[in-house]
């Protein structure tokens, strides 16, 4: 369509005009993540996101993925301008975790270490010890527990409570949940599974408990990619968003992936196991923060920002 190939080449010669460099998450569109591949820019999880984004020489990143990616690009390079294509794309994480609520939940437990996961607000993050991604939870949540630390985790009580099973930390959760993964049903899943019982099954742990416990692997978005990978199946049925499905298919040529069942009859409704606010990062919305930041810049309140820091800087150290 005309207007499609436009705005790709719009946003090329922009970024290039502006030393802009273009990096996205899995679950973006297609035309997102293919964009910044042919770009030079990047298309990964959100631990990888933030890294490339501080590594990058380019002076402005355009990150196509939901808030909270985009303030951790602007916390690690105040320097850096950071645009968004949608100022508006949160994540149901982050609204399930008001910076007052929270704080006062961690004030009742001044004896526990507070991690909390990367899918948060600035305020939260600069509250918390340690954030942490779903690609490095695991292993934190383990090293902290084998210096005998009690935590506070939050807010995802799926992804705490895959930790504290693998771990057997003594954690405290707050109860949020991802509006996305939370829709997976084990039941549905199991009949798939039927009819498709070479098949493996891929989990991204933000599902419930009932739904990992029939997983082959579960991981972060990029560690489901290198599990298509590996796995000899051919056949993969996948519980994240199918935004995944893009480079799974890219990784894995020759196999075959079907979305996992968000609803109880066993039907895959694709437009559920989609996130809604990953969605708003169309073409035009990123040529709109391109060619006018008005409306489309991020901006973190410096004392927030310096304590955000701290803890993402605890992360990113131990993750090198
Ligand atoms: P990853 O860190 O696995 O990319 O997950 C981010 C996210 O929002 C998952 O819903
Ligand atoms: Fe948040 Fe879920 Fe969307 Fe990820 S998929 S950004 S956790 S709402």
């Amino acid at each position: 369509v005309p207007e499609k190939v436009n705005y790709k080449a719009r946003i090329k010669t922009l970024l290039k005009e502006k030393n802009a460099v273009l990096i996205a998450h899995y679950y973006t569109d297609p035309d997102i993540q293919a964009l910044a591949e042919e770009t030079g820019g990047y298309v990964s999880d959100s631990l990888d996101m933030a890294r490339f984004g501080r590594d990058n020489p380019a002076t402005t990143l355009v990150v196509a993925g939901v808030r909270f990616m985009g303030e951790t690009a602007k916390i690690l390079t105040p320097n850096k301008q950071v645009l968004m294509p949608e100022l508006e794309a949160t994540c149901s994480l982050d609204v399930g975790c008001p910076i007052e609520s929270f704080s006062e939940f961690c004030d009742q437990h001044p004896d526990r270490t507070v991690v909390v996961y990367a899918n948060t607000s600035a305020a939260v993050k600069a509250r918390a010890d340690w954030v942490v991604t779903s690609s490095i939870a695991l292993e934190i949540v383990d090293h902290l527990d084998s210096q005998g630390k009690k935590i506070i985790w939050g807010p995802d009580r799926h992804l705490g409570d895959y930790i504290q099973r693998k771990t057997n930390a003594d954690m405290l959760m707050w109860q949020g949940d991802c509006i996305v993964h939370d829709e997976f049903k084990a039941s549905s899943l199991r009949d798939m599974k039927a009819i498709y019982p070479d098949a493996a099954i891929l989990v991204h742990p933000e599902s419930p408990e009932s739904v990992v416990k029939l997983a082959d692997a579960v991981g972060s978005t990029s560690q489901l990619i290198k599990a298509a990978q590996t796995l000899p199946n051919k056949t993969l049925i996948v519980a994240t968003d199918t935004g995944i499905f893009y480079k799974m298919q890219q990784a894995c040529p020759d196999k075959e992936f079907l979305a996992a069942p968000t609803s109880g009859d066993g039907a895959t409704c694709r437009s559920c196991a989609h996130c809604p606010w990953m969605a708003m990062n169309g073409l035009k919305a990123v040529y709109n923060a391109l060619n006018d930041a008005t409306g489309h810049e991020i901006y973190v309140d410096e004392k927030v920002a310096q304590g955000a820091l701290v803890s993402l800087d605890r992360m990113m150290n131990f993750a090198a």
